[in-house]
């Protein structure tokens, strides 16, 4: 018999919450952080249903569970649930990490610094550009609050339902100087100078995976960076366009990867650095790839 001491009365606990969470890839991205960082931790997936949402943060407590990521369909209504706000995460309305602190958690998003490091990664500058975010949900919130953050020159939203682009536009007014233009997809060619352009709607996934949101490539002329939040497939059509008219194309993988890396460095009180964030990110794309075809 062979006695297993890799989990004893010491190891720390961390896991996810949402619904699904079957296809989630946060377990093995964070098991393999805790053991390369040599840290005594398990990580492990939490199927909760909207109505047990309260009971599973309350009860993640009584069982001192050090951290949680927050997913889908949860990561608004669980603030109702946690002690404190990290002010980022107030402003962007969306939560999808916990950290224990003496009396609850303590809610952060680390979807935008993912979205920070891999615009950082990727040496992509937003600093004084015009950027065009297509989509007007959560992670088009995200998008927002960083191009304001690093104070874009103007920002345009661009959406199928106005009205979402002008919540987002009003979420982030107070903070950002520039114009704000909200427009929908079929006066996409009246925006000239695109040089940044974040895909977040869902479009060019699974039956539209042959669907771009923007019809004409020449759309792309002046692009010089199109990120997609997609990652299945590898390569979405938006992508696929942009990368043709010369634009650098990053997929969704690396914030996939890098909003992980930044819930770990917040629940740890360290400091991965950049270089050793993109071996991770490489050789997880790496494993990623294999298992997938991608
Ligand atoms: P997430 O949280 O991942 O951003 P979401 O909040 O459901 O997801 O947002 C999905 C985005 O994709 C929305 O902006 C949605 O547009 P609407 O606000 O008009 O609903 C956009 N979207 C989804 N399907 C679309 C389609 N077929 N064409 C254009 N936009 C679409």
């Amino acid at each position: 018999m062979n006695i297993i001491e890799s989990i004893n009365g010491k190891t720390k606990v961390f896991g996810i919450i949402g619904n699904p969470i079957e296809h989630s890839f946060s377990p093995v991205l964070q098991t393999t952080l805790f053991k390369e960082n040599n840290i005594d931790a398990v990580y492990v997936p939490f199927r909760v249903e909207n109505e047990e949402l309260e009971n599973a943060v309350l009860s993640s407590l009584s069982l001192n569970i050090q951290g949680l990521n927050v997913t889908v369909p949860h990561k608004i209504s669980v603030m109702k649930y946690i002690k404190e706000i990290d002010e980022t995460a107030k402003k962007i309305g969306a939560v999808n990490t916990l950290k224990k602190i003496e009396d609850g958690f303590k809610g952060f998003n680390t979807d935008i610094l993912g979205l920070e490091k891999t615009l950082l990664l990727n040496q992509i500058e937003i600093t004084e550009k015009t950027v065009v975010i297509l989509g007007a949900g959560g992670a088009a919130n995200s998008a927002a609050v960083l191009a304001a953050e690093k104070k874009a020159k103007e920002i345009y939203i661009v959406n199928r339902t106005i009205d979402n682009a002008k919540r987002i536009k009003k979420l982030i007014k107070n903070d950002f100087k520039g114009d704000i233009h909200t427009l929908d997809f079929e006066n996409i060619m009246d925006i000239k100078n695109p040089q940044i352009v974040f895909q977040t709607t869902s479009v060019g996934m699974g039956e539209n995976n042959k669907e771009s949101p923007v019809k004409n490539i020449d759309f792309f002329k002046n692009t010089e960076a199109a990120i997609d939040i997609i990652y299945t497939p590898w390569e979405t059509q938006f992508l696929k366009d942009a990368r043709k008219m010369n634009c650098m194309a990053v997929n969704g993988f690396d914030m996939l990867i890098y909003q992980g890396i930044a819930s770990f460095e917040i629940w740890n009180d360290l400091t991965i650095n950049n270089e050793k964030a993109l071996e991770f990110k490489n050789s997880f794309e790496d494993y990623y790839k294999g298992k997938n075809n991608a």
